[in-house]
């Protein structure tokens, strides 16, 4: 079992300090924040992060992590992990500062032959350019690239049963000592050279934005021409070559990650003289659905007097109380700069949510929030907004329009209780009545068309049966 040290005690830094102390490494995390430094030393985790907490003090009772503000704390640490952000400049670059700080600041307590391993997603090159500085040279420190892919909310499980682990050095040993330190987990170890692992990460988050963005454009494709999104994304992820993940079409992709890495992806390849067109569209196609989402919940409310309109969820992504990037918290603002009042409720996102934006009025129950509302958003997807009672709902709302961000409600139930539902290119888009209110521009429904209804081609009733596509104005278009 080897000594090392995590510097950051964010998402990443936290999560790879917990599992490899779990592994049985012994791990001393160094934290530079006084605020984080003390909610730790009070027992309180600085995020939410299913299973995390459980995970952290397992290992400082067995002694086996602790957290320090101290970089001499490193001591004989063989290897460094360095977990800081890097965050996205104004041009789109990412801002490396952090993770050139951390070096500087490590590299007076660290013993020659240490590793640095640089989990922090940095632009390709950084960790050659780290390798080549004079001070690292000279304490004869290695430097190892070793990005995370983990996911906020599914972090935990994510480190401990990786698809893989990539391995980027420029020596053998080097490889080899890292490899080692993941000796306890079962996954395939990919050891290439640093620059390849730098790439191979931001190529991971790009083509993952990229899926979303295009079945984001599906999705409005599915509405023009009264089809199914949600049928259509079942469909081709059943092909092997593509798979299933990440073709859920809604308010588009959020967090600290995609965005930036999106846009520093694309800014590298420019400083190399390469053009993204593909990295740009996905960019904008993901800004304009947060438009359009906007767009309709304002023609939704335009002739209403003090409009309001009710989020439901503010965290980027659910079991995460993480609002970077939140689809939600951009969609109030543009509200709100239009004049409509924004309430909003998310069972663990409210304080962070409330520091970005003060002016929607947060609640601690979504009841609270729906009640008097013209229009809801359903933003984030948390499993609770399933099952709320809508019918109760109906009789609370000022308003009957649903626009559910994330095609995640049972839209056949909401558009029989009388809401108009209105989703991401699918097929059961209501008025709330029943009733189209225009002539469906393709005729009679194909024979045996069922509407969206968890896929399984029958009503929450168990009945099969025809909801006319595209009322209602078809979506979001
Ligand atoms: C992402 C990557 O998935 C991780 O592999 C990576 O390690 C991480 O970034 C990182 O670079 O640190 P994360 O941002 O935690 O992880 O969240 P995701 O689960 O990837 O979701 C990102 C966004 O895409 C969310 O807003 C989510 O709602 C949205 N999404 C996801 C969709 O709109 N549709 C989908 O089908 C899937």
């Amino acid at each position: 079992m080897a000594r090392l040290a995590v510097i950051g005690a964010g998402y990443v830094g936290l999560v790879t300090a917990a599992c490899l102390s779990e592994c049985g490494h012994r791990v001393t995390c160094i934290e530079v924040d006084e605020r984080k430094l003390s909610a730790l030393g009070a027992g309180e985790l600085p995020i939410h992060e299913p299973g995390l907490a459980e995970l952290v003090w397992k290992n400082v009772v067995a002694g086996r992590l602790q957290f320090s503000g101290d970089y001499a704390q490193i001591g004989e640490s063989a290897f460094v992990f360095i977990a800081v952000p890097t965050p996205c400049r104004e041009n789109g670059s990412a801002d490396t500062s952090y993770v050139l700080q951390a070096v500087e600041s490590l590299i007076p307590h660290a013993n020659p032959g240490t590793i640095i391993v640089i989990k922090s997603t940095v632009p390709v090159g950084t960790a050659d350019a780290i390798a080549g500085l004079q001070s690292v040279l000279n304490a004869r420190i290695e430097v190892v690239s070793n990005p995370e892919f983990m996911r906020q909310g599914t972090a935990v499980q994510d480190f401990l049963q990786p698809d893989r682990v990539v391995v980027g050095a420029s020596s053998l040993q080097a490889a080899v000592d890292v490899t080692r330190l993941y000796g306890a987990l079962e996954a395939p170890i990919v050891a290439v050279d640093r620059r390849s692992a730098e790439l191979a990460k931001y190529t991971a988050n790009a083509l993952l934005a990229t899926r979303i963005s295009f079945m984001n454009e599906i999705s409005h494709i599915a509405t023009a021409v009264h089809a199914d999104v949600d049928d259509v994304a079942r469909i081709v992820g059943m092909d092997r070559r593509i798979g299933p993940a990440f073709l859920r079409a809604g308010l588009g992709w959020g967090g600290s990650c995609f965005p930036k890495d999106v846009l520093a992806l694309s800014s590298v390849a420019a400083g190399n003289g390469c053009p993204t067109p593909i990295l740009e569209a996905v960019y904008e196609t993901n800004e304009h659905q947060r438009e359009r989402a906007a767009r309709l919940l304002l023609d939704s409310v335009g002739s209403v007097q003090d409009p309001v309109v009710a989020i439901l969820g503010l965290a980027f992504k659910p079991n995460t109380d993480d609002v970077r990037g939140s689809p939600a918290l951009g969609i109030a603002q543009l509200l709100f700069e239009e004049g409509v009042a924004v309430r909003a409720h998310d069972p663990f996102a409210l304080a962070n949510a409330r520091q970005v934006v003060p002016e929607v009025d947060y609640r601690s129950d979504p009841y609270s929030a729906l009640d008097g509302a013209d229009a809801l958003l359903l933003a984030t997807e948390w499993p609770e907004y399933g099952t709320l009672d809508w019918a109760m709902v109906r009789e609370t709302m000022r308003g009957k329009t649903i626009l559910d961000g994330r095609n995640f409600l049972d839209g056949v139930l909401l558009a029989e209780l009388g809401f108009r539902y209105w989703s991401f290119g699918r097929a059961t888009q209501s008025n709330g009545n029943g009733a189209a209110p225009h002539d469906d521009k393709l005729g009679s429904p194909p024979p045996g068309r069922t509407p969206q209804n968890g896929g399984n081609g029958t009503t929450p009733h168990g009945e099969a049966t025809w909801t006319p596509p595209g009322v209602w104005g078809a979506g979001v278009e």
